[in-house]
């Protein structure tokens, strides 16, 4: 029986999942974490591989030595400080179950936004039945390219990433979604390890875009935690969205589309140049769920 003082890890065999559940939602609170209960559910879900609803289905059963050892050590990592992502391992983008390592960004509910801006335009053009061929720059985890593929059945794409232990990551994604075929994994410097004749009707970024002078001022689990290849630009935080611009129009078909994710305060000066370049149709700029200009997408001439 649950006698409440042992630690998880030692009574994880006697312990059912409600009782797990308690104990893990205490430790969370006394750790100082927001809303330890909501989150509790979030470990022993993600620690089971199973839905919300079918652990509450499976409350009173007993929790398997193995899960008991899995939780005890999210929790304590979350002590640490560590963000629940990074903790469990895995999260949630725009429908997709994804493996995350520190070794790539978290994928954040603003990046859905590109997403879902992408498969706005093309759903006005053609439908999502075509093969359209989509280059994903900077893929971290895979999530804008995944999500991009898991919508568009005969589309295919090329992600790149200058981390190889991101393309690890992406490509064990991919695999675990069924979209390997779907894909391709490119090691290398933004479009250097693209060759000069591929051509792409997408070309996406979410690239790193804070300045190099305003990374001491990012949130302390942001610059704990993810990684600087991530997050860190020059130029205003603009380096990539200027460099992908010029390359990429050489890159992308008539009609094309170019999609970028940009930080607070920069949409309107991408917007600028990528209008100055001649290269592109008027720039659209989208807003992220919490109000800000957050997404840049524009189609070549
Ligand atoms: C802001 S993260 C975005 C990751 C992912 N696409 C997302 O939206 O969550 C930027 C990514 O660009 C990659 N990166 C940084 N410098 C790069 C470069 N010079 N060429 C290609 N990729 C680069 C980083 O490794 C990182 O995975």
């Amino acid at each position: 029986m649950f006698d409440g003082t042992r630690s998880i890890d030692d009574k994880a065999i006697a312990m059912t999942y409600a009782q797990l559940l308690k104990q893990t939602s205490g430790e969370l609170e006394r750790f100082g974490v927001p809303n330890p209960e909501q989150e509790a559910w979030w470990i022993l879900a993600s620690s089971t591989g199973r839905e919300n609803s079918q652990l509450a289905a499976e409350l009173a059963l007993p929790v398997p030595a193995a899960v008991g050892k899995k939780v005890a050590q999210v929790v304590q990592e979350r002590r640490g400080g560590k963000p629940l992502v990074y903790a469990t391992g895995e999260t949630e983008f725009y429908g997709l179950r994804l493996k995350v390592s520190p070794a790539v960004l978290i994928p954040r509910p603003e990046t859905e936004v590109l997403a879902a801006e992408i498969l706005k335009e093309l759903d006005l053009r053609a439908g999502r039945n075509l093969p359209f061929s989509i280059l994903d720059i900077g893929t971290g985890s895979g999530c804008i390219a995944l999500a991009l593929l898991s919508q568009l059945p005969n589309s295919f794409a090329v992600a790149t990433d200058i981390s190889k232990e991101a393309l690890f990551v992406a490509a064990e994604n991919a695999g675990a979604l069924g979209l390997s075929p779907r894909i391709q994994f490119v090691l290398g410097n933004v479009l250097e390890p693209i060759k000069a004749e591929e051509k792409f009707d997408v070309i996406v970024s979410n690239p790193p875009y804070i300045d190099s002078s305003e990374m001491e001022s990012l949130d302390d689990s942001v610059r704990r935690f993810e990684p600087n290849l991530a997050i860190e630009s020059h130029r205003g935080g603009t380096w990539f969205h200027r460099e992908i611009t010029r390359l990429g129009a050489f890159r992308l078909r008539p009609e094309g589309i170019l999609a970028f994710e940009v930080g607070n305060r920069q949409a309107k000066m991408v917007a600028r140049f990528i209008k100055k370049t001649g290269f592109y149709a008027k720039p659209q700029i989208f807003y992220d769920l919490f109000g800000y200009e957050r997404v840049v997408l524009v189609r070549k001439i």
